[in-house]
């Protein structure tokens, strides 16, 4: 790992160059961190049950004809993935009121949307990641009107799949967040799903108890955060039986 060039280390993740143009190697840390970095921690383990759990529902997407940048899952903490120019975007959708939207608006976390609301916020530490419009996207130029209409459209199918996906193991996808990147291939441009989709950018409920299965826990030191990233690991048919091999043993260090 040490021998190859590092591109991007990131809050969760670090990019090295990839063995063939046009890769790289995505390797997901335990690093934790919330409240644009604030808050910081380490969750034993997240790493590889993220590299699972993100290789796993990248690869469904693609099965529904949903391009992502994913290739394949290399070892424990490493996917192989395509080279993308990275559009500054988060881009969410709520399904039910909960953190930021639910404090904005007044809502008690848990009211039932009318409908999906999607919201697109700029990545940019330094300003707080700002809540953007489309007038600013285009304006802009983060991202020309045709992406954002290939965005949007991707986003609706994406978070119909993971709704009734996540449905199917008794967890409610309250929101996420994802990001795109642009493709360059044989001349062509296209908008392909990147970054990754775990618990670390999800809001996953227990369908029957509304327990918090994902990032909150950390967030707000409710405790058991390794155990509830895999328990959607198992929820999901992806949890290796005897634990991700180099887990030692559920800690959690701020
Ligand atoms: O904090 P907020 O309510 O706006 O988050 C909405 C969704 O986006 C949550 O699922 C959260 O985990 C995710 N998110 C993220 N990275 C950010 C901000 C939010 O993954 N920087």
């Amino acid at each position: 790992m040490s021998r190859r060039r590092r591109i991007y280390e990131g809050k969760a993740k670090t990019l090295f160059e990839g063995p063939e143009p046009g890769t790289i190697v995505q390797y997901f840390k335990d690093d934790a961190t919330a409240f644009n970095n604030q808050k910081k921690g380490t969750i034993t383990g997240k790493g590889v049950i993220n590299n699972r759990i993100s290789e796993f529902l990248m690869t469904k997407l693609g099965e529904i004809g949903v391009p992502t940048h994913f290739i394949r899952r290399l070892n424990m903490r490493e996917q192989l993935i395509r080279q993308v120019e990275i559009i500054p975007l988060e881009v969410v959708v709520r399904n039910v009121a909960a953190g930021s939207f639910a404090k904005r608006f007044g809502l008690e976390e848990g009211t039932q949307l009318p409908r999906s609301i999607m919201e697109f916020f700029y990545k940019n530490d330094t300003l707080g990641d700002p809540m953007v419009t489309e007038e600013h996207i285009t304006a802009f130029g983060w991202a020309s009107p045709q992406d954002l209409d290939d965005i949007v459209a991707l986003t609706l199918r994406i978070n119909d799949f993971l709704f009734g996906l996540f449905l199917g193991c008794g967890i409610k996808l309250i929101d996420f967040k994802i990001e795109f990147g642009r493709l360059y291939e044989d001349d062509m441009v296209r908008i392909v799903l990147a970054d990754e989709i775990s618990p670390d950018s999800c809001r996953l409920w227990d369908l029957r108890t509304n327990e918090k299965l994902d990032k909150d826990r950390f967030r707000r030191d409710l405790g058991k955060v390794e155990e509830a990233y895999q328990e959607v690991a198992r929820r999901l048919g992806i949890l290796i039986d005897q634990g991700p091999g180099d887990v030692r043993g559920p800690t959690t260090l701020q």
